[in-house]
């Protein structure tokens, strides 16, 4: 399914169905080494491993079309996970899409950013969590 989000009068951001072959885009963001920290599991990601697991998995995922650009991508697994290229960060792509979005999330305290974006787009905090 296609859902245009249009914010500017020449930029657009779409979301679109996720097919198999998106596999590299969503590899590309997820195993960079910034987004891994922000994860409870920071290992590296083996591109043939996530080969198998999307080929599972793709139909959780969307990807953000930033004036027809693969810019992101949103999963959703009952959890609400989005990654963003980094060159096309901080333009307010982020709360823009997840103010389209409705479910939960969990966000890692090393990640402010993450946060401020999700609660700029009307999350609200239920709890925290706690591990040993
Ligand atoms: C988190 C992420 C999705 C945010 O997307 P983005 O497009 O860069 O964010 P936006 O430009 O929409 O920023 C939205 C808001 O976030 C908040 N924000 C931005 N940078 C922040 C910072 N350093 N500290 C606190 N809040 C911050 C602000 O409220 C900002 O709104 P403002 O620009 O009006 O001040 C993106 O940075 C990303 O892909 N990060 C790596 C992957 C990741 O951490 N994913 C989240 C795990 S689910």
């Amino acid at each position: 399914m296609k859902q245009a989000i249009k914010f500017n009068w020449d930029d657009e951001i779409e979301l679109v169905d996720a097919n198999y072959n998106d596999y590299k885009v969503v590899w590309e963001i997820r195993n960079s080494k910034e987004v891994r920290d922000k994860f409870p599991n920071k290992k590296p990601i083996p591109l043939n491993e996530h080969k198998l697991f999307f080929k599972k998995k793709y139909k959780q995922y969307k990807i953000i079309l930033y004036n027809k650009i693969k810019a992101g991508y949103i999963r959703d697994n009952g959890l609400i996970e989005i990654g963003i290229e980094k060159k096309y960060r901080s333009k307010g792509i982020g709360a823009k899409v997840i103010k389209t979005l409705k479910g939960k999330t969990i966000i890692m305290l090393n990640n402010q950013k993450s946060l401020g974006c999700f609660l700029k787009a009307g999350f609200e905090i239920r709890g925290f969590y706690l591990e040993k």
